[in-house]
């Protein structure tokens, strides 16, 4: 260990005795191996410098700013320059983005630590990088250095071969406090094994094994045709991937509608595969369902609004709530479902007023889904978020992503150098 003047130790006991109020809020999620189980040490001397938060084996330092580093730019770039040479990847936040944002200051760091699962694939590096003020950023200049393979950043290939980590666990408890402390919660579909450890590698707060899965994943017209079965295949299948979600699966049409005992039977058979909550739709008429669930430990999320089971009944997919008496049902509805024991409801199709009365009115986390901004958080169908669904899509639907066009022209390209015997060439071949 280097010997240390008097005054650097000094230096490092203030720093490790006063921490600010954002370096208390972050460690208390770092702080005893909390953080995915790695080690992060506070105020920890690296060489003539002192880290903030040092993960050694992650290879991570994270500084968190208070506004005087406006001032000292270059001087933190050039350290940057030097703990990025050591080997560091250096991660700096404003005080107030820990303070007020600390769900995407932890997915930042997460997204540090994990390696992308696709070699090659570095767009979560390049992510974060804007380096103005109120944005989270990476630290000093380019952290490429000499030596390193191309686009990598050094000590990358050590956290490569780190497994699968995941963020902290998602709980109901965890999304009763998001709500108080108005966190918003992105929840999304998930019907397999790869994306749900993409969806937790992207700190997705909740997966849905959606009833949804009918139309997007078996290609049925509705969710109607839905077996209890396929649920809990899917169900098995998400569980392998998940480690950081709230599992939710979706309770399909019939299999609690009939009576109590059958909705325990089948909830049940969900949970065995592997499910941490059940959702199902209906309002005043399924809360005696949700009080007999939850009577027997299982978490019930509701479904109001436009709810997909009962498409034949509104005469298509409309938007519900339009009307003042469909709208005093709805809010009637979100009430009687807490009531019954509901950690949360998903809205669906409802308009955005109405959603914000409802968000308002009850204690528990409103789930929205073309329901507008005011809701405590939003579901999407993950199929259609990366533009696999077939178009046209409802206009609450934004795609963030177009599949559909990347892997038909993938598999075109595949087909062409096949066809024309340029594929397999050389470097895909055994000698
Ligand atoms: O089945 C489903 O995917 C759903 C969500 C869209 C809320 O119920």
């Amino acid at each position: 260990m280097p010997k240390r003047s008097q005054e650097f130790s000094y230096q490092v006991k203030q720093l490790r005795t006063n921490q600010t109020e954002a370096e208390k809020k972050l460690w208390k999620y770092l702080r005893a191996k909390r953080f995915a189980g790695f080690k992060f040490k506070r105020q920890q001397p690296i060489d003539n410098y002192i880290a903030d938060f040092c993960c050694m084996r992650g290879r991570l330092i994270i500084e968190i700013d208070g506004g005087h580093h406006q001032t000292q730019r270059s001087y933190d770039e050039r350290r940057t320059i030097y703990l990025n040479e050591q080997g560091f990847r250096v991660l700096r936040f404003w005080n107030n983005e820990v303070m007020s944002n600390i769900d995407a200051v932890l997915q930042t760091i997460s997204l540090a630590l994990v390696p992308s699962p696709f070699p090659g694939d570095r767009a979560h590096l390049n992510s974060y990088s804007a380096p103005s003020p109120g944005s989270l950023r990476e630290g000093g200049r380019s952290r490429h250095t000499a030596g390193d393979p191309p686009g990598l950043w050094r000590g990358q290939e050590r956290v490569q071969r780190l497994e699968f980590i995941s963020m902290r666990k998602t709980t109901i408890t965890v999304l009763r406090e998001m709500k108080k402390d108005r966190r918003k919660i992105a929840a999304l579909t998930c019907y397999d094994y790869s994306t749900a450890q993409l969806l937790n590698q992207a700190g997705i707060d909740i997966l849905l094994i959606g009833d949804s899965l009918g139309m997007v994943k078996l290609g049925y017209s509705s969710t109607l045709p839905v077996t209890v079965e396929d649920i809990v295949y899917h169900t098995r299948i998400v569980s392998r991937g998940n480690r950081s979600a709230l599992l939710v699966a979706d309770m399909p049409f019939m299999s609690y509608q009939a009576s109590k005992e059958e909705s325990i039977r089948n909830a049940g058979k969900m949970l065995k595969a592997g499910a941490e909550a059940v959702k199902l739709e209906g309002g005043v008429e399924v809360a005696p369902i949700i009080r007999a669930l939850r009577a027997i430990g299982i978490p019930v999320m509701g479904h109001i609004g436009m709810t997909p089971q009962s498409v034949n009944a509104f005469g298509g997919y409309k938007v519900q709530g339009r009307q003042k008496a469909q709208a005093a049902k709805i809010l009637s509805d979100a009430k009687v479902v807490e009531k019954a024991g509901a950690f949360a409801i998903v809205l669906e199709c409802v308009p955005a007023g109405l959603a914000k009365r409802i968000t308002r009115t009850v204690k528990v986390p409103v789930i929205g889904i073309g329901a507008g901004a005011d809701c405590d958080g939003q579901v999407l169908v993950i199929d259609d978020l990366l533009g696999l669904s077939a178009p046209p899509s409802p206009r609450f639907v934004k795609r963030y992503a177009n599949l559909r066009d990347s892997i038909k022209r993938a598999a075109v390209d595949y087909a062409r150098e096949v066809r024309t015997g340029k594929f397999p060439d050389e470097a895909h071949s055994y000698t």
